[in-house]
């Protein structure tokens, strides 16, 4: 599998992510889409397809059809659009959709999105939609939520490595840290171990502070094919490789429960793509919805041996100044999580670590990252790498 023409992201743009009050989800997309094309240095003509994220705008806003509200809003009229929806995975598979749109030849340059506004419902009615991602025969009629789900797999994860509830606190303080450091993140507070520890049960093991908050925001990227890349001002960055994988989405189908397949299948499809290993990626954004899943992540992209992963963010092996740095813009734990926005918002950290734009939270001679992005409870899993060119 390799890309029939090499692809680029020549902008990025992000909105504030946050509890966002009285905007919807049309306006979050336009700030961001618009901040990316400015940093790109691309007119409005140059912009031939647009594909955004959205897991729910219908439920959360009562609005179908986005596709066209998009380029209206951006005075892009007349061009294709669509959304993109694959649970939390959304995002991911938009920037996939404007690869494949661009290294085929259809389109030359193209505008990746992902936007969501989720705090216009209660938690409780949030939660509900959510779930809705999981499987709806023999797993949303039984009361199953997310953190339920993630809790299970904690649980399963603790039973069979030892991994332990203070290794995953870890993963949140780390992101905390993180998140402090990131202007655009939900969160701007440190946290301890001990905070976490004693924070509300959610879905035991997992505590407030394991898990990822309900947000609003959007984020938007340009990408362009190389070849095109002398018409715009914008630092670009490659996209080396584009992965998806799928796998069944009920937890009862699955014969492991504490890691993701999809994962694994699609990071191995990915350095083969990019023709590279797990050992040659620089730093890594990783779909940390909740603590366990950052765990998860490390062990099933080949960073750390399976059932490591705790001992290794014990370690400080995934800080900033360590051997890996993993969610440097602070992850969903801390940067928040507006679900359909996620995938692009990771992109994002790469592309800005990989530019030397990352501020405080640059880590230094960053060539290559890598983003995993999950959908659901994992029956959806997009992996990029990027490299600096
Ligand atoms: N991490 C840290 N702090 C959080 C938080 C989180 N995930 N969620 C809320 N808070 C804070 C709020 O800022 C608020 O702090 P304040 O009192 O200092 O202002 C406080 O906790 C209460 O916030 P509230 O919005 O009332 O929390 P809640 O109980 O309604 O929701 C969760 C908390 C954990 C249930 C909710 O964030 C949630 O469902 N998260 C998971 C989302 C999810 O499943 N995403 C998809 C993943 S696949």
């Amino acid at each position: 599998m390799k890309l029939a023409r090499r692809v680029a992201i020549v902008g990025v743009g992000l909105t504030k992510f946050g509890a966002l009050g009285q905007v919807t989800s049309r306006e979050l997309f336009t700030e961001a889409a618009f901040k990316a094309m400015q940093d790109a240095g691309a007119e409005h003509s140059d912009i031939d397809a647009i594909y955004v994220g959205n897991l729910s705008s219908d439920l959360f806003e009562s609005q179908l059809h986005t596709g066209p509200i998009y380029p209206d809003y951006l005075g892009l009229k007349h061009i294709p659009s669509a959304r993109v929806e694959g649970a939390c995975a959304s995002g991911g598979i938009a920037l996939r959709t404007a690869v494949m749109a661009v290294a085929s030849g259809m389109h030359d340059t193209v505008i990746a999105g992902g936007v969501e506004k989720m705090t216009n419902l209660p938690t409780s009615e949030v939660t509900q939609v959510l779930a809705y991602c999981s499987d709806g025969i023999c797993e949303v009629p039984m009361g199953i939520t997310f953190p339920g789900v993630f809790a299970m797999m904690a649980r399963r994860h603790m039973h069979e490595y030892g991994t332990t509830e203070e290794d995953l606190a870890q993963v949140a303080v780390k992101n905390h840290d993180n998140g402090l450091l990131n202007p655009y993140a939900q969160f701007h507070k440190a946290i301890t171990v001990e905070k976490v520890m004693n924070s509300v049960k959610v879905a035991e093991p997992l505590k407030l502070y394991d898990c990822s908050p309900i947000t609003d925001g959007a984020a938007a990227v340009v990408v362009t094919a190389v070849e095109n890349l002398d018409k715009f001002t914008g630092h670009p960055v490659e996209i080396l490789a584009s992965v998806q994988a799928s796998e069944s989405m009920a937890l009862q189908h699955r014969r492991d429960l504490t890691g993701f397949k999809t994962t694994r299948v699609a990071a191995e499809r990915a350095y083969k793509m990019a023709g590279v290993g797990p050992k040659d990626i620089q730093i890594a954004e990783v779909h940390d919805c909740f603590t366990i899943a950052e765990v998860m992540a490390i062990e099933d992209l080949g960073f750390v041996p399976k059932g490591e992963g705790g001992k290794a963010v014990q370690e400080g092996i995934t800080t900033r100044d360590g051997q890996l740095p993993v969610n440097t813009s602070g992850g969903l734990k801390a940067k928040g999580h507006p679900i359909g926005a996620t995938g692009i918002a990771q992109a994002i950290e790469v592309v800005s670590q990989i530019r030397g734009e990352a501020g405080p939270r640059q880590v230094s001679d960053v060539e290559l990252g890598l983003t995993q992005n999950l959908g659901g409870s994992g029956a959806t899993i997009v992996v990029h790498i990027l490299g600096k060119m």
